[in-house]
C-alpha cells in the first residue's frame, strides 16, 4: 500500500455526533464501526494511530430541547455526551479520546482559529435581512419557520424544504410564516456575519478533489462534483444565538460561531487535549495521513467547507480519504430520532446483554458503503445463526472439544503435510492478501466477508481430513490435523480482530495465548506444540425466532403509535348547498360476487344486489380485502354517479370507503340488515 510509503502515521476523526440524543444502529454502521475496523487494522499493524471523537454540544438543536425541556442547554449536552461516551465504550469503539466541544480548550483553539482567518482577511462581512422571533426574542434558522409551500400550497412546509413536493425553499418564500419555536409570527430584522467566501477556493478545490482524488468513494466524489459543478457560494459562519463560542472580534456581541464552523474544529481540539505537547505533528507534519470518517449528509462539510477552512488557515494538511457511508435504514423506513425509529445502542444491549460483536458483525455485513442499505431483524438472526454460529463458532467450537478430546487440551505435533495441509494454508495466506487489500481500501463489509472465508477454508478442512474418524487408525495425522486446525484458529482470532474485538478477545483466551499482530496472519507457528490450550467458551449462539419477533413486534407498535401521531384531518371541501347534496344519491347494496380484476392489482369487481335488479361496480380496495370475504356483505354506494370504464369493465357506480391513518381503507356498511336500494341520507 503506498500510504505506507508516504506517510508515517494515520490521524482518524470520527464525525462528532449531536449531543441532543442517543446514538443508534445507524450512527454505528455509518460511521463509528468502520472507523474502529480501520483503527483497529492499522494498530495491529504496527502503525501510529489517533482515532479522534467527541461530542458536538452546540446549535440550535440543542436549544430548542432545552427550551422545550425548560433546563438549559448545558444541562441537555452534560446528558448526551456521557449516554454517547458510554455507548461507544460498550461497543468497543476504540477512540483515544472522547470530548465535547463545550470544553475550554474546544473554545480557545476554535475562537483562535476564527481570529487567524478573521486577521488574514478570510471573511468578508455581509447584512442580510433575517426573520426574528419576538416572542422567542432570537433569530431562527430555516427549519424553525414553517409555513405555506409557495409550489404545492402545504401548510407545513419548512423553511428550508417543502418535504410534501421536495422543493428546497428559503424562509422568505413561505407564505404566513410562523415560528415553530413559538408560534409567533417572525419579523424580518436586519443582521450582519462573516461569511467564508467559498467561491474563492473553487479553483484549488476542484483541482484537489477532481483530479488528484479520483480514488474517493464514487459517492463522496460525485457529492463533491455536484457542488462544485453548481459554482460555490459564501456561506455564514457565525449566528445569532446565545449558545456556542462567541465570535471573537470586537461589535459581534450576542453572535456566535456557526456549529458547522466549531464541530470540525473539535477534532483539532480533541487531539490537543489528547496529546497536547506532539498534537502538531498529527495536523501539520506533510508524513501525517488524515481520514475523516463520516455520514453522507457531511461529506459537503468535510470534503469542502472544512479543506477550505483549514487551507484559508494555511498551516494545516488537508484530509487524504473521506470515506462516508450512505445511510441505514431500519426495517424498510429511514432511522429517525424524533418518530423514534431507530435500535437505540443502549436499549440493544439491554435486550442482548454481551451481543456487541453480533451486531458489529451484521452492521459491517451490511455496511452502506456503495448504496443505502436496510437493517432488518430477520437478516440479523439469519447472519447470527448462519454465519457467527454456524460457521465461525462451530468451527472453533470443534477444534478445542476434538483437542481436548484426543490430546488433552494441548498443542499436537505435525508429522507430515499433505496436499490438503497445505492448500488449506495457502488459502488462508490468500484471504489474508485479499482482506488487506480491501481493508487498505475502506471496504470492510468485503474484507470481514474474506475473514468469514477463513473460517469456511477451517470447516472446509474438517470436513475434508475428518480427524473422529482417522481417530481409529492413525493418532500422528490426527495431531497434525489438529495443529494446523488450532493454527487456523489463531489466524481467525488476528483476522476478526478488527471486525469483532470482543470474540477475538476470547479465542486468544480459548487459545491460551496473548492478542497477535496482523504481520502474523498466514503463519502456521503460532501455537508451539504442547503449548495448553485454554477453557472453551461460548462465541455465538443461536438467535430464536421469538426474540427476533418480539423486536419486530416493538417497532410495529412504534409505527402504530407515530401514524396516530402524524394522522391529521383532510381539510373540509368547499361549502355546498342543499340543493348540491341532494343530487347525490346514495344507496345500499349487497355484494353478491366479488373478484379480482385481471393485470389489475388494486381492483377488484362486484357483483352488487342494488334492489333495482342488480349493477357491477369497479374499487379499488383489493389491497385490503379477500374478494370471497366481502359477499353476503351490505355496502353503500353512489348510484348516480355516470358510468366509467376500468380495465375494460364498465363500472356503474362508486363504492364507499373509509381511509386510515395508515391508509387502509374500510367499507362503510349500515349497522342492521337495510333492504338493498334502500336511501342512504
Ligand atoms: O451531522 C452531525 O451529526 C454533526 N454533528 C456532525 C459533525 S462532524 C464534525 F464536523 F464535527
Ligand atoms: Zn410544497
Amino acid at each position: 500500500m503506498s500510504e505506507e510509503k508516504k506517510y508515517k502515521r494515520t490521524l482518524i476523526t470520527t464525525a462528532l455526533p449531536y449531543a441532543n440524543g442517543g446514538v443508534h444502529i445507524g450512527h454505528l454502521a455509518g460511521v463509528y464501526v468502520p472507523a474502529d475496523i480501520y483503527a483497529r487494522y492499522l494498530r495491529s499493524r504496527g502503525q501510529e494511530v489517533l482515532m479522534i471523537g467527541g461530542s458536538d454540544e452546540h446549535g440550535v438543536p440543542i436549544t430548542i430541547k432545552a427550551l422545550r425541556e425548560g433546563v438549559t442547554p448545558q444541562d441537555i449536552v452534560d446528558r448526551y455526551h456521557n449516554i454517547i461516551k458510554k455507548s461507544f465504550e460498550e461497543f468497543g469503539i476504540s477512540m483515544d479520546i472522547y470530548s465535547r466541544t463545550t470544553s475550554k480548550i474546544h473554545h480557545q483553539t476554535a475562537s483562535d482559529f476564527f481570529k487567524t482567518l478573521y486577521d488574514k482577511g478570510e471573511f468578508v462581512q455581509k447584512t442580510t435581512q433575517q426573520y426574528y422571533d419576538p416572542e422567542a426574542k432570537q433569530f431562527l434558522a430555516d427549519r424553525y419557520i414553517m409555513g405555506k409551500c409557495p409550489h404545492c400550497g402545504n401548510e407545513r412546509a419548512y423553511g428550508d424544504q417543502c418535504e410534501k413536493c421536495g422543493t428546497s425553499l428559503s424562509a422568505l418564500d413561505l407564505i404566513e410564516p410562523h415560528s415553530t419555536i413559538s408560534g409567533a409570527k417572525p419579523e424580518l430584522r436586519q443582521t450582519t456575519h462573516w461569511y467564508l467566501p467559498l467561491d474563492r477556493h473553487e479553483a484549488w478545490l476542484r483541482k484537489w478533489i477532481l483530479d488528484e482524488h479520483k480514488e474517493w468513494r464514487p459517492n463522496v466524489y460525485g457529492q463533491c462534483k455536484s457542488w462544485l459543478d453548481l459554482g460555490l457560494q459564501p456561506r455564514a459562519v457565525s449566528r445569532d444565538l446565545d449558545w456556542g463560542i462567541p465570535v471573537p472580534v470586537e461589535g459581534a456581541e450576542g453572535k456566535v460561531l456557526y456549529v458547522w464552523f466549531d464541530a470540525p474544529i473539535g477534532y483539532i481540539s480533541n487531539t490537543r487535549e489528547l496529546r497536547p505537547d506532539d498534537w502538531q505533528k498529527w495536523w501539520k507534519d506533510p508524513e501525517s495521513r488524515l481520514i475523516h470518517f463520516i455520514g453522507k449528509d457531511n461529506i459537503v462539510f468535510h470534503c469542502i467547507v472544512f479543506p477550505a477552512m483549514l487551507k484559508a488557515h494555511g498551516k494545516y494538511n488537508l484530509p487524504d480519504n473521506v470515506p462516508a457511508n450512505e445511510f441505514l435504514n431500519l426495517e424498510g423506513e429511514k432511522i429517525s430520532t424524533s418518530r423514534n425509529w431507530a435500535v437505540w445502542l443502549h436499549e440493544y444491549l439491554e435486550e442482548f446483554p454481551g451481543k456487541q460483536d453480533v451486531l458489529r458483525y451484521v452492521l459491517t455485513a451490511n455496511a452502506p458503503e456503495t448504496k443505502d442499505n436496510d437493517f432488518t431483524w430477520a437478516d440479523f438472526q439469519a447472519r447470527n445463526n448462519n454465519e457467527l454460529v454456524a460457521i465461525l463458532g462451530n468451527f472453533i467450537n470443534r477444534v478445542i472439544v476434538l483437542t481436548s478430546k484426543y490430546f488433552e487440551g494441548k498443542v499436537p505435533a505435525v508429522s507430515s503435510l499433505t496436499d490438503i495441509d497445505n492448500n488449506a494454508m495457502e488459502e488462508m495466506r490468500s484471504l489474508r492478501r485479499e482482506t488487506e487489500k480491501l481493508l487498505d481500501n475502506f471496504r470492510f463489509r468485503d474484507a470481514q466477508r474474506e475473514a468469514m472465508n477463513m473460517a469456511r477454508v477451517g470447516n472446509k478442512y474438517l470436513a475434508d481430513t475428518e480427524p473422529w474418524k482417522v481417530a481409529k487408525t492413525d493418532m500422528a495425522r490426527v495431531g497434525t490435523i489438529l495443529n494446523i486446525s488450532l493454527q487456523i484458529t489463531a489466524n481467525l482470532a488476528i483476522a476478526f480482530a478488527p471486525f469483532l474485538p470482543f470474540s477475538a478477545k476470547k479465542i486468544f483466551r480459548m487459545l491460551g495465548i496473548n492478542e497477535m499482530p496482523w504481520d502474523k496472519l498466514g503463519s502456521f507457528d503460532l501455537l508451539p506444540d504442547g503449548h495448553a490450550i485454554g477453557k472453551a467458551e461460548l462465541l455465538f449462539e443461536k438467535i430464536e425466532d421469538s426474540v427476533v419477533e418480539a423486536q419486530i413486534a416493538k417497532l410495529n407498535a412504534i409505527r402504530q403509535k407515530n401514524e396516530a401521531e402524524q394522522w391529521q384531518p383532510q381539510p373540509v371541501g368547499e361549502t355546498i348547498d342543499f340543493a348540491a347534496f341532494e343530487k347525490l344519491d346514495i344507496r345500499v347494496g349487497l355484494v353478491t360476487e366479488c373478484s379480482r380484476v385481471p393485470k389489475a392489482d388494486k381492483l377488484l369487481c362486484f357483483k352488487i344486489d342494488d334492489g333495482m335488479g342488480g349493477r357491477t361496480i369497479v374499487s379499488g380496495i383489493a389491497k385490503h380485502y379477500e374478494p370471497e370475504a366481502l359477499v353476503g356483505r351490505r355496502v353503500c354506494f353512489i348510484a348516480n354517479l355516470a358510468p366509467r370504464k376500468l380495465k375494460g369493465i364498465e363500472s356503474q357506480g362508486m363504492i364507499l370507503s373509509a381511509e386510515d391513518a395508515d391508509g387502509r381503507l374500510s367499507l362503510v356498511s349500515p349497522d342492521a340488515e337495510v333492504r338493498p336500494g334502500s336511501k342512504v341520507m
